[in-house]
């Protein structure tokens, strides 16, 4: 898994002994030991951010579910009892709760450093893809995870997108069926989604996994883009440099986390979730949690039938498809050079699509009505132009700033004479 030679040498009796029957150690030692290129920016310490909040996930998650009753009658009455009466049952509950925003927050970070250093380019399309299907597997959890508290945006959220599904020919319907359990999201509804939001996590860590081996097995990316050429120049061992600096940046995070926490630990969430699921009383709005947002603004965005497409079958279709489209990424960017540091065009390009991904946001939490509807349209094209359109052509036609010949020399040449001190600056003695 590791993807270098080996240097383990066990000692002892007992460590050749068990080395010879499961090298359990010498995978550590070799994991620690990983070759990392020396130039990795603070950009790439949010691969060990998600570790963390994935392990948070699951542990606040498994103490949750010891406290947690999975039926409409007492569902939401179970989650108050951990509120108020369990030992740090509001702990567990507002770790577990803003743990997700902040889990989404971190993965969003990663997919757009990885877009913009271009590491979902050749040899790394498995770590992408791998990372694509985690997403897929992160946004289906935390899509079942919200209707357990069976709030009344709990209930109607789930309403809302389990019916999409009806729009999908022939088999739409019995999907929907399916989802339900029934005719309506109800107690078997809640059932499965209570028993699938306990599964799912454990795959994401089984693809986390291969995630991670993928990447073992063809070498980090860098802020250069450019491939390692002498391992002893371009790289340090992976401990004990980078397991300080991601260490460091781990408690930046968690103080961020912590102030979500203790400080304004609803701030992410929805006031009418706080309101028993009625299925009698629709809410004035209904609207997903801030990380889904952007999705639910490209559904919201198809307004008009294309053809023999309604324009609720079209809207399900672009949502999908705008997360589809990330798995074919490697094949669509024509570019030779991977970092964005050296494509000054492609790089305002994606600043822009970084723009478009937070106006979608934005437009996701507006009523479908007026102008919103008019600059979500807009924005979603550009989403879609940006991947099947730009990223294709510039490959082909943009001329990329001259590289570094390695990852050593990025580190240690001097800035180029434009980046350098103002002339008649008085260097430092
Ligand atoms: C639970 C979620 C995830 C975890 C725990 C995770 C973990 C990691 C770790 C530890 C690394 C190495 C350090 C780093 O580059 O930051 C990494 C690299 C990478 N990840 Fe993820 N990841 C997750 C989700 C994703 C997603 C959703 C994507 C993209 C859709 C993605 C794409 C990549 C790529 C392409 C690399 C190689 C980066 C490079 O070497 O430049 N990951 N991931």
């Amino acid at each position: 898994m590791s993807g270098h030679p080996s240097t383990y040498n066990p000692s002892t009796g007992f460590e050749k002994w068990l080395d010879k029957r499961l090298p359990i150690v010498r995978f550590s030692a070799d994991f620690m030991d990983f070759p990392t290129p020396k130039n990795l920016n603070y950009w790439w310490t949010f691969g060990a951010i998600l570790v963390i909040c994935l392990v948070i996930q699951i542990i606040t998650g498994v103490i949750l579910a010891m406290h947690y009753t999975p039926h409409v009658d007492y569902a939401f009455a179970s989650v108050e009892h951990i509120m108020r009466d369990v030992n740090y049952g509001w702990l567990m509950r507002y770790l577990h709760s803003n743990g997700a925003s902040l889990f989404f927050l971190a993965v969003y970070i990663h997919m757009f450093r990885g877009l913009y250093y271009g590491s979902y380019k050749a040899p790394r399309e498995m770590s992408w893809i791998l990372g694509v299907i985690i997403f897929l597997l992160m946004m289906a959890t935390a899509f079942m995870g919200y209707v357990l508290p069976w709030g009344q945006m709990s209930y109607w959220g789930a309403t809302v997108i389990t019916n999409l599904f009806s729009a999908i020919p022939v088999v739409g319907e019995s999907i929907r069926t399916l989802l339900w359990g029934g005719f309506s999201v109800d107690n078997p509804t809640l059932n499965r989604f209570f028993s699938l939001h306990y599964l799912l996590p454990f795959a994401i860590f089984g693809v986390v996994a291969l995630h991670i081996w993928a990447f073992h097995t063809s070498g980090n990316n860098n802020p250069t883009g450019v491939d390692v050429k002498d391992v002893k120049k371009d790289t340090l061992p992976f401990h004990p440099y980078f397991t300080v600096k991601d260490g460091f940046a781990i408690v930046l995070f968690l103080i961020l986390f912590a102030a979500f926490v203790f400080f304004n630990p609803n701030a992410l969430g929805h006031a009418d979730n706080y309101i028993e699921a009625n299925p009698l009383v629709t809410p004035p709005s209904i609207v997903p949690e801030w990380y889904f947002l952007p999705f639910y603004a490209i559904l919201r965005a198809i307004t008009f039938d294309i053809g023999p497409i309604s324009a609720k079958l079209g809207g399900v279709l672009a949502m999908f498809g705008s997360i589809l489209v990330l798995f074919v990424l490697p094949w669509l960017d024509t570019s030779k050079v991977r970092s964005m540091r050296y494509r000054p065009v492609a790089r305002l390009w994606f600043f822009l699509f970084v723009v478009a991904c937070l106006a979608l946001g934005w437009l996701g939490g507006k009523p479908a009505e007026g102008i919103y509807v008019m600059w979500a349209q807009i924005f979603t094209a550009y989403y879609f132009a940006f991947f099947l359109l730009i990223l294709p052509l510039l490959g082909i036609m943009e001329t990329p700033k001259p590289m570094p010949r390695s990852i050593a020399e990025a580190v240690t040449k001097p800035k180029p004479p434009e980046a350098a001190a103002p002339a008649g600056a008085v260097p430092a003695e």
